[in-house]
């Protein structure tokens, strides 16, 4: 990447919120879906993680979907090798809906992977330095607009009756501007897994952000409020991105060019009114799995019966 500085110019630093008719709307989304998904081996080892599934929708079905119902147009995938199949996923299957259609079977179940041409774009990340490269890869594209970031592995599921977390942050964003990030609390053991807020003042779900370190070594978090995949970002973090030094891990980490986005423009944490499951992990792809279940409809009382019947043994 070219080691040139990123200033960002005095209206970009404007830091008062600007009035609500003048903030260009959140149209677009960029997903990292480039990862290799060794924790999820060997059940990865041809497929993408992001196409596992919870009950019957792939990961990555849940994030798109999550990104539609908060208005969000277009959807651009940052891939990788061997990771085709989540393209395929939001095509038309011609084979299938032309034999489906003559069993007369009913094909709304495959409404939400209908995309309009256009609707989803694909980049390449070609090395894997990291989640700041990778979403810097899908700078061409974002162009000249704020965007929002879904990393996939982070299920995040609204209340009964309730919105998504995109949602909720697209709301607050059309109060506040700016930056924004979704966050919630864990347990001490965990922080220093995660990107971590130095939180400032809090009013209702909205709390200002005043640091953000990515992985803290234990006992040295700011705090428990963890970012938690969701994030609605202005373009100039491409320039901050574009001369950003490795990080945590030796990554180039998006958390560290957010960092610098602060005192320049406003950066506001949301706390989702809502659910989260880690679908990184092997236990929190279980309990995702589980908990959809149980409030499904069409299965959820003949799961509970089976899960009393398990735990009975
Ligand atoms: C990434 C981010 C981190 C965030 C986490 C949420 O880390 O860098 O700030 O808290 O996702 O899942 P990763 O899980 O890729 O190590």
């Amino acid at each position: 990447m070219a080691e040139q500085h990123a200033q960002l110019t005095a209206s970009e630093q404007d830091s008062k919120p600007r009035p609500m008719s003048s903030r260009k709307p959140i149209r677009k989304a960029v997903f990292p879906v480039a990862g290799l998904g060794t924790r999820f081996l060997p059940a990865t080892k041809a497929i993408p993680k992001e196409m596992l599934a919870i009950v019957d929708r792939p990961l990555i079905q849940y994030a798109v979907d999550e990104a539609r119902e908060a208005g969000i147009e277009q959807m651009i995938f940052v891939t990788g090798r061997g990771k085709t199949a989540i393209v395929e996923h939001f095509d038309i299957a011609y084979e299938l809906e032309n034999t489906m259609g003559e069993r007369g079977k009913d094909m709304a179940v495959l409404d939400a992977t209908r995309a309009t041409p256009g609707d989803i774009i694909t980049v390449r990340q070609q090395v894997p330095l990291g989640l700041g490269h990778a979403i810097w890869c899908a700078r061409a594209i974002v162009g000249d607009e704020p965007f929002a970031i879904f990393l996939p592995d982070e299920l995040m599921i609204g209340n009964k009756g309730g919105t998504g977390c995109m949602k909720q942050m697209v709301e607050a964003y059309a109060e506040v501007g700016g930056n924004l990030i979704s966050v919630l609390e864990v347990p001490d053991d965990e922080v220093s897994s995660y990107g971590v807020i130095a939180p400032g003042e809090a009013r209702g779900n909205l709390t200002e952000v005043r640091g953000l370190v990515e992985k803290p070594p234990r006992g040295q978090a700011p705090s428990n409020k963890i970012i938690s995949g969701r994030y609605i970002l202005q373009p100039e973090v491409m320039r901050v991105l574009e001369a950003q030094e490795k990080g945590a891990g030796g990554e180039i980490q998006l958390t560290d060019a957010m960092a610098k986005m602060i005192g320049q423009q406003p950066f506001h944490a949301v706390t989702f009114d809502g659910r989260r499951f880690d679908c990184g992990s092997k236990t929190g792809f279980v309990e995702a799995t589980l908990a959809l279940a149980l409030e499904r409809e069409d299965m959820g009382a003949e799961v509970r019966r089976m899960a009393e019947r398990l735990l009975a043994n």
